[in-house]
């Protein structure tokens, strides 16, 4: 039986904390080795001590569903992410909570339909191609940092869609930098000089910036998602305030841009480890059309996407606070805990993924469909009401990209290659993953 709000008699106590530092520097070497272990010796769900801060670690595919599904409404996100991502991305979709949460992402849905997604994809292919053009000249090309930035220039273009000269567009990328590295400062109070300090200045900036522009976006419209935002309608007519939309801009940026960088990085590394499933993704693009439907109908290319974020998670952990006692897998949560749950880890679990550490797209095809033996085999876009709602536009971008990207160059790493992840906060290779690139 699954362990429910109501039934918290008889539940096991959950064993730790573990000291934060040892594990960590474990956690950083082997991932999922140490989790391996972890679980093997303390059980399910386990007390984990970072920084300062408990953490209840709760593996395995039904601790996802009943967190993420959160059928009780006892798991809450916002005062779980905002312990880390910090006042940064106050009031974004994902740390907004139940009814709230729920007004908030009908309105925000309408600007995620598959008409839209059809504008965003026109806007980006030209400045794709553009962005693209310029990788051959590159003297040592990073793929890491390739991708990083052609994702930020695309952001300018299909999210907030304004003609800015270089050196306003230059500032509002250090803004949104600082803003996102902030989060990962050790003071966290507004100490002048540190990341936390200047993730608060960057944050001033950056709603200077979407105050400045909104009447415009109001007025003129466009086909990009901060026009979206401003004309965005729920089914029941409800629409944002300025302050929403100022708010859930600087969220979505967040949202998309590290993720979908590291989500190409890993395909980049993948299909540079294995040349054979490179060329085969390279006929798939070269046989498709340009159009929306062709590109976005890749089915191989979709494969190496889910497998390569299967591999590597973009957002390793999803944190929640219990509102209430509760129990996971049979095990007690004191009212207050933050718990989290860990697709990084849980994508190579043996029993829904056999061979896991195996590079292997076909694990999505029929008749396999190893994805489908769990609710949450797979979520690396999480689950249940928070559940990704950029999910196709990350599928949209990423595709339009590798489309131009395999039908432009081939790229390689050396055969005993292997990324050196660092796992401290959302995954990145240390090296920014060095390629040889040659034009084709
Ligand atoms: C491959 C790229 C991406 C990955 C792997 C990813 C992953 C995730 C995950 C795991 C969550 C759930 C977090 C939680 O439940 O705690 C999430 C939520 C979210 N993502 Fe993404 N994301 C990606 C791209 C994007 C893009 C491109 C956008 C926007 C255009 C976006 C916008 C959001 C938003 C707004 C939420 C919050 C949803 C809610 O709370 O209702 N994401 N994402």
């Amino acid at each position: 039986m699954t362990a429910t709000a109501q039934s918290t008699e008889n539940l096991r106590t959950v064993r730790g904390p573990l000291v934060g530092l040892p594990h960590l520097l474990k956690m950083r070497r082997d991932p999922i080795g140490h989790n391996d272990v972890m679980r093997a010796k303390y059980g399910e769900v386990l007390k984990i001590n970072v920084f300062g801060t408990t953490l209840y670690a709760c593996y395995g595919m039904d601790a996802a569903e009943q967190i993420l599904i959160n059928r009780e409404r006892v798991f809450a996100n916002g005062p779980a992410w905002s312990h880390f991502i910090g006042p940064f991305f106050h009031r974004g979709l994902m740390l907004l909570d139940f009814d709230e949460h729920l007004h908030h992402r009908r309105i925000l849905q309408a600007a995620f339909t598959n008409d839209a997604m059809r504008r965003y994809h026109a806007v980006m292919v030209p400045h794709i191609r553009e962005g693209l053009a310029g990788w051959g000249d590159v003297a040592h090309p990073r793929m890491f940092e390739l991708f990083k930035e052609l994702t930020l220039d695309l952001a300018i273009e299909t999210f907030v869609g304004v003609d800015l000269p270089r050196a306003e567009q230059d500032r509002v990328n250090k803004a949104f930098i600082a803003a996102v590295r902030a989060g990962t400062s050790i003071v966290r109070a507004n100490v002048p000089g540190t990341p936390w300090a200047k993730g608060l200045a960057a944050r001033k900036v950056l709603e200077e910036f979407f105050y400045e522009h909104l009447p415009e976006k109001r007025r003129n419209g466009g086909d990009d998602l901060f026009a979206q935002l401003c004309i965005a309608q729920s089914e029941e007519g409800d629409e944002f305030t300025d302050e929403d939309i100022v708010n859930h801009m600087i969220f979505l940026l967040m949202a998309a841009h590290d993720t979908s960088t590291i989500t190409m990085s890993s395909m980049a590394y993948h299909l540079a480890r294995f040349p054979e499933w490179q060329e085969k993704a390279r006929a798939s693009a070269l046989a498709a059309g340009d159009d929306y439907d062709s590109v976005v109908g890749d089915e191989l290319l979709d494969r190496v996407m889910k497998e390569s974020l299967r591999l590597c998670s973009p957002v390793p952990n999803m944190p929640r606070v219990a509102t209430r006692e509760t129990a996971v897998n049979g095990y007690r949560i004191p009212e207050g805990a933050f718990v989290t749950v860990s697709p990084f880890y849980s994508h190579f679990d043996p029993t829904y993924w056999p061979d896991p550490t195996r590079f292997d797209p076909d694990r999505f095809a029929e008749p396999r469909r190893e994805d489908h033996g769990h609710r949450m085999a797979f979520h690396g876009f999480g689950g249940g009401v928070h559940k990704c709602i950029g999910m196709y536009f990350a599928g949209v971008q990423v595709r339009a990209i590798f489309h131009e990207l395999l039908r432009t160059y081939r790229w390689s790493v050396p055969d005993d290659y292997r990324w050196p992840l660092d796992l401290v906060a959302l995954p990145y290779p240390r090296d920014r993953l060095p390629v040889t690139l040659e034009r084709l």
